[in-house]
C-alpha cells in the first residue's frame, strides 16, 4: 500500500502486517533466539526418547543450524550434520536424495527445518530401517496461509489446512510406501510448531500383510 507525504509528495512504502511479522521472525531466527528455536524443549525430548546406554547410533541432522541439538545428539552416537547456511552442505531437501543413492542408513533422523518438511516424504524412510524420526512441523492453523502454501498442503494432505491428526496419520501412512511401520511415540507443542517423534521399523511385506509368496 502506498501513502503520500503532502509536503514532498514522494511515495512512502508501508509494509503489511504479514510482512512485518515475517521480518520479526526472520530476525529472531538469524540471532538463534530461543523464542523460535526452543532448544531446551527439543533437548529434553531427545534425552527422554533416546537411551544413554546406546552410544552407537548413527544420527542424521538435516538442519543442524549452529549446533544447539548436535552437542546433545553426540552423547548418543556419531552425528552427520547438514545445514545450508552454517555447514555449507547445500539444500538438504536435495542432499537427502544423494544419501539414499549412496545407500546410507541411520538410526536417528532429525528434520528441524523452518518450513514444512513434507517434501522429505515418503522417501526419507529409505534412510532408516529401525530407529527414530524427530520432526518439526509448523502448525498450519496458526500460520497465515497464502495460496501457494494452501496448495502445497493440499497436494500432500488432501486438504489446504490440515489438523494435527491428519498430518500424523499421513506421516504414518507414508511409511507403508516403503514398508516401514511408523508410530508416533512423543510430541511437544511449541507455540507455532509441533515437534513429533516417530518410531520407525522396517517390516516384511509378506508378514505385514499376511500374504504368503509361493
Ligand atoms: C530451525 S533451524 C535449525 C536449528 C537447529 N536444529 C538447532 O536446534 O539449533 C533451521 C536451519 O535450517 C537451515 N536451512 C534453511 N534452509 C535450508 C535448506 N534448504 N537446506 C539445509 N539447511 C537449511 C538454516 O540455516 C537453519 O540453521
Amino acid at each position: 500500500m502506498k501513502q503520500y507525504n503532502l509536503f514532498d509528495l514522494k511515495p512512502i512504502e508501508t509494509k503489511s502486517y504479514r510482512a512485518i511479522r515475517h521480518d520479526i521472525v526472520r530476525k529472531k531466527q538469524n540471532s538463534n533466539s530461543n523464542e523460535v528455536h526452543h532448544p531446551l524443549q527439543k533437548i529434553n525430548q531427545i534425552h527422554k526418547v533416546l537411551s544413554e546406554e546406546n552410544k552407537s547410533n548413527k544420527i542424521l541432522e538435516l538442519f543442524s543450524g549452529r549446533g544447539n541439538l548436535t552437542k546433545h545428539y553426540q552423547k548418543f552416537g556419531d552425528v552427520s550434520c547438514y545445514d545450508k547456511k552454517y555447514k555449507k552442505t547445500g539444500d538438504s531437501f536435495l542432499v537427502f536424495h544423494n544419501l539414499i543413492f549412496d545407500k546410507k542408513k541411520f538410526n536417528v533422523i532429525d528434520i528441524d527445518a523452518y518450513g514444512f518438511p513434507n517434501r522429505f516424504f515418503p522417501d526419507i524412510y529409505l534412510l532408516i530401517d529401525n530407529g527414530y524420526l524427530f520432526i518439526t512441523m509448523p502448525k498450519p492453523s496458526v500460520n497465515i496461509l497464502n495460496g501457494i502454501t494452501q496448495t502445497h498442503l493440499y497436494s500432500y494432505f488432501g486438504v489446504s489446512n490440515p489438523c494435527k491428526n491428519t498430518i500424523i496419520n499421513q506421516i504414518v501412512l507414508w511409511g507403508l510406501c516403503h514398508w516401514r511401520k511408523v508410530e508416533l511415540i512423543d510430541q511437544i507443542d511449541l507455540k507455532s510448531i509441533w515437534r513429533f517423534v516417530f518410531k520407525v521399523v522396517k517390516v516384511k511385506a509378506t508378514e505385514y500383510t499376511g500374504v504368503k509368496n509361493r
